[in-house]
């Protein structure tokens, strides 16, 4: 590496040793506590991720008893946390670290790479932070400060683009303590190089921005304009046994909520009448035959990342069939202080709590 990215990776460490965060995964070089903790960081907040990423670890402490529990435990414990998929991959790719490299995470690029939810940011992470190699880990924030730093002006999503900030941000990893690099640049792009109102004041590479200099801080990287947010609509039957149980299924193992549990139901066209698409639905998942009410008896909206979703319950009569397994991985009749045994989406939740209203 150059003499001047030798200066600015001293710089930023210098900078971190004041200013790092205390956070719970920075206290082990443990490469399954920086896989796990990376995992769950990628799209959630670090405010939000210290409980789970606690609570987590202490039910699940290695490879081992993560590759050994069930799924269902496994969701349960990412519960509300969203992108299920990252704990389903989570799951598969600690049977295979278990089988295939004696349940210790490779410190080999293409090892890791191999593995189920791990790209090439969470490698950089792991062979930087808890193997100790020079290895760059770029996710957004990396790009804002090195489209920042560098003043790049075109719009972060060609690969082109991409590839010049990936090594813009390769270039300044330093051999020495390349994890502590890393993620002073998390702490970096979280504390000072924020996305809107960014404290250039403060930050320890002023002297060398680009942008700030240009005067172009707040206005890069540029920003495409957002699509609006397309709106969604579910449907979900309330359907009960003589006790007053509710019947619930699993959903199949794929997809946003794979694996989570549900009301029957799910997503209705705009074009279908809610009722007569949720009597279809049930008869697709469970075989099941319903007369669905005209009113639903509670509705809840809820805000994914590239979507929202208006999610209404209906009470319904049962008519005909027994349930089946056909398009769910499950059923059970659930009561509902029996809810804490299964993992729902956090709408699903939301759902269940105002029908107990
Ligand atoms: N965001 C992603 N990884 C992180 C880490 N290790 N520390 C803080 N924020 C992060």
């Amino acid at each position: 590496m150059g003499r001047k990215e030798q200066q600015m990776a001293a710089t930023l460490l210098a900078w971190y040793e004041e200013n790092r965060r205390d956070l719970p995964w920075r206290r082990s070089g443990d490469p399954y506590v920086v896989w796990i903790s990376e995992v769950m960081l990628q799209q959630t907040r670090v405010d939000t991720v210290v409980p789970y990423f606690t609570r987590f670890v202490d039910r699940f402490p290695d490879v081992r008893s993560l590759a050994k529990a069930p799924l269902d435990r496994v969701l349960k414990a990412w519960e509300n946390l969203g992108y299920y998929g990252r704990a389903r991959n989570l799951h598969r790719a600690a049977r295979d670290i278990l089988e295939r490299h004696g349940g210790n995470l490779p410190s080999d690029r293409n090892a890791l790479l191999r593995l189920p939810g791990i790209g090439p940011y969470i490698t950089g992470a792991i062979l930087s932070m808890a193997f100790g190699k020079a290895e760059a880990a770029v996710d957004g924030n990396v790009r804002r400060i090195m489209a920042r730093l560098y003043a790049i002006r075109e719009p972060l999503d060609t690969a082109a683009t991409l590839r010049e900030l990936d090594e813009r941000a390769g270039a300044l990893v330093p051999l020495d303590c390349p994890g502590d690099f890393n993620q002073a640049l998390m702490d970096l792009g979280a504390q000072v190089c924020t996305p809107r109102v960014p404290r250039c004041e403060v930050c320890p590479w002023r002297v060398e921005c680009a942008a700030l200099r240009e005067g172009d801080a707040e206005s890069l990287p540029v920003r495409r304009k957002k699509e609006p947010v397309p709106r969604r609509r579910a449907v979900a039957a309330v359907i009960r046994d003589e006790q007053g149980r509710c019947l619930i299924v699993k959903r199949m193992n794929r997809g946003l909520l794979g694996g989570l549990w549900k009301l029957p139901g799910g997503e209705v066209p705009s074009e279908e009448p809610p009722a007569r698409g949720l009597e279809r639905l049930v008869t697709e998942e469970l075989g099941l035959r319903i007369r669905v009410d005209r009113n639903p008896l509670a509705s809840v909206d809820h805000v994914y990342s590239h979507f929202r979703l208006t999610l209404e319950a209906y009470a319904c009569e049962w008519r005909g069939g027994r349930p089946e397994v056909l398009g769910c991985e499950a059923w059970a009749w659930m009561a509902l202080d029996e809810r804490d045994r299964y993992p729902f989406s956090r709408a699903d939740h939301k759902l269940l709590n105002a029908l107990l209203e």
